[in-house]
């Protein structure tokens, strides 16, 4: 079966009107100063891992040059490779793939989980922190936490997508890159008591009358829409999310030298090997 057709993606926008978000901005509790790590980690780190929990996601600013990023986030589990075979992975915009969707270049993404066409379990965190923010507009991750619209499911909905099992493949960029995979699963899991939801709206194959199916995809499209929270990068940033429940994507940039850095933190009952960063 091929892929389904790509939907083109409208760079998602700032929204001022959602309450969530507006709260969120307000109070922009999911973001965590670092200054002064070195006299009040303890501290720090209760307010990172709160606000993890709380919204998802967490943004760390003002942290210090020579910050052990790996050692802080070796907190939340074990590490393994990305696609490019390191651990710590450098996220540059690859010269000559801005013509197709790719995590690597410099074009939109859209709302999507990582690792959704992975056999084995998707991380359950991703990290990225910033060595270079782009010069000028754009190149901002976009997360919004789907988790609240998945518990409010009707059951029938739900049994739905735990059930049907779709087929899933890589970026075009990866396929061209010669390191696509493909897999098969439904939407929603549960691993350990623990929900695991994996989501894309462009690298999924449905099956002829996957009406609920198609209906969910487009739900979580427009919540994205209209409650997703932009962050804009400053050097040394540090974004970390629950990709089991957050879904992220990027807005499009120009600047060739947006510098970010990665890491995919596994779950603990993930089968593969840990990796050493
Ligand atoms: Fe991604």
């Amino acid at each position: 079966m091929a892929p389904k057709r790509l939907r083109e993606s409208q760079a998602p926008s700032r929204r001022g009107y959602d309450p969530n978000w507006k709260v969120m901005q307000k109070t922009r509790a999911h973001v965590v100063s670092f200054e002064n790590y070195e006299e009040t980690a303890k501290e720090i780190t209760i307010a990172y891992r709160s606000a993890l929990h709380r919204f998802g996601y967490v943004h760390g600013v003002g942290i210090p040059d020579g910050f052990d990023y790996p050692g802080f986030l070796a907190e939340f589990g074990a590490f393994y490779p990305g696609p490019s075979g390191n651990v710590i992975e450098d996220v540059k915009a690859e010269a000559g793939m801005d013509d197709v969707y790719y995590g690597s270049n410099r074009r939109a993404l859209l709302p999507h989980t990582e690792g959704y066409e992975f056999t084995d379990l998707p991380p359950r965190y991703l990290a990225l922190w910033c060595v270079t923010p782009p010069a000028g507009a754009g190149g901002e991750t976009t997360l919004f936490d789907a988790r609240d619209v998945v518990q409010q499911l009707p059951a029938a909905d739900r049994q739905i997508l735990e059930r049907e099992v779709l087929g899933w493949v890589s970026s075009a960029g990866l396929r061209r890159k010669g390191i696509g995979q493909e897999s098969v699963h439904p939407i929603l899991e549960t691993v350990h008591d623990e929900q695991l939801l994996r989501f894309s709206l462009n690298n999924i194959v449905l099956p002829a009358g996957s009406d609920r199916v198609e209906l969910f995809l487009e739900r979580v499209r427009q919540e994205f829409e209209a409650g997703h929270n932009a962050v804009s990068y400053e050097r040394n940033d540090l974004l970390h999310w629950d990709n089991w429940r957050v879904l992220h994507s990027r807005t499009a940039f120009e600047d060739p030298q947006r510098h970010l850095r990665r890491i995919q933190i596994r779950h603990w009952s993930d089968g593969r090997a840990a990796a050493e960063a």
